[in-house]
């Protein structure tokens, strides 16, 4: 990518440092996720995530196809990954979604999700729990229709609301994904804990973190990001003391800090990617929609698997191996590519 005047996010605390010892972070058998990008198309343009005009998507015909998908993940299901994460773009706009969650349904013992913008959830809901999806999460950055169509470009929040409670009467109740903005949506805070409350349902906010070319790429990130200890404090001042729970306690092996609502419904949680990296218990990977390995969303450090397949898992597997060789110590500030086309 040419060189562009990249405004530097200061690390707030680089946390502790990895232990250099076989079985860190860059081994495969610390790998338990895998999240496979299905396609960088989305019907939507969040702010965040991509630029509002000029946007160029891969080819259609670039893209992995069902069987090679289960090849991989066949091959990551060999050395212990039992997680796998369906993500986009946003990928209910892959006509053969289902195909996909039958065939990783295939392997013994998994667990599969699945990130959304949930638009498309009520015509689909059906099908994917038939074909075997276990979970999935929603991202939903306001709860007001106005400013979220403002912030995705054009979305209806009727719409999410709607996927939502068709996910919601499938599977209980999904979890939302929130990007905490400030000055955009840093007020919603107590209502999106509130929603999480009634519904008896887990809200994540994730820190804004400069990836890509989106609307947002020429701000200077520190100006937009909400730290986890700030939301922290701003809720507890309403909510009273949030309970910290066991780190574990999130279905998916998530990085999310988590904590229980006052009263028992609802759970809090914190992707605190910029404020404390947590590179150190990174557990996973990412694939990409075209087939590109990649050890960390920020810091790229990418294998091609797609020239691989069909070689047989033993050389699959030394390439998933050497992408983990791959994971830095802690990321950098900013990424170059955006989530839509790394897989979220
Ligand atoms: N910063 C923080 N979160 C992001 N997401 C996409 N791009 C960014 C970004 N730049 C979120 C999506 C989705 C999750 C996978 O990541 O909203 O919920
Ligand atoms: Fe689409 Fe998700 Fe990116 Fe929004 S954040 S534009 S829903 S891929």
């Amino acid at each position: 990518m040419a060189a562009r005047l990249a405004i530097p996010l200061p690390v707030l605390d680089d946390g502790p440092q990895r232990p250099v010892h076989a079985q860190g972070p860059r081994s495969l058998s610390a790998v338990r996720m895998l999240r496979i990008s299905l396609t960088d198309r989305c019907n939507l343009r969040c702010r965040y995530c991509m630029p509002e005009e000029g946007v160029s998507f891969v080819p259609k015909e670039h893209l992995l196809d069902v069987d090679s998908i289960v090849e991989i993940a066949g091959v990551a299901h060999g050395f212990g990954v039992r997680h796998f994460k369906l993500t986009g773009g946003e990928p209910t706009l892959r006509s053969d979604l289902s195909e996909v969650v039958k065939g990783l349904r295939a392997l013994p013992g998994v667990d599969i999700s699945m990130t959304t913008n949930g638009i498309h959830l009520p015509r689909l809901i059906r099908p994917l729990h038939d074909a075997g999806l276990n979970r999935l999460t929603i991202s939903i950055d306001s709860l007001r229709p106005d400013r979220y169509r403002e912030i995705t470009g054009g979305g209806r929040l009727e719409r999410v609301i709607e996927g939502f409670e068709a996910a919601a009467s499938v599977f209980g109740p999904p979890k939302l994904n929130v990007v905490a903005m400030r000055g955009v949506n840093d007020d919603e805070f107590l209502d999106f804990a509130r929603f999480a409350i009634r519904h008896d349902s887990t809200v994540r906010f994730i820190e804004f973190m400069p990836l890509g070319e989106s609307t947002l790429a020429d701000v200077d990130p520190s100006t937009v990001l909400v730290t986890a200890e700030e939301m922290i404090e701003v809720l507890s001042v309403t909510l009273g003391r949030l309970e910290p729970l066991e780190f574990g306690a999130d279905p998916g092996v998530g990085p999310a800090r988590l904590f229980a609502c006052p009263g028992g419904r609802g759970r809090i949680g914190f992707i605190h990617a910029m404020s404390r990296p947590f590179c150190e218990t990174c557990n996973r990977l990412r694939l990409t929609a075209t087939g590109t390995l990649r050890s960390c969303l920020f810091d790229g450090g990418e294998v091609e698997l797609a020239p691989l397949l069909g070689s047989g898992d033993e050389v699959i597997r030394d390439a998933f191996a050497r992408c983990t060789a791959f994971k830095p110590e802690v990321h950098r500030g900013r990424g170059e590519r955006a989530m839509s086309s790394i897989g979220g």
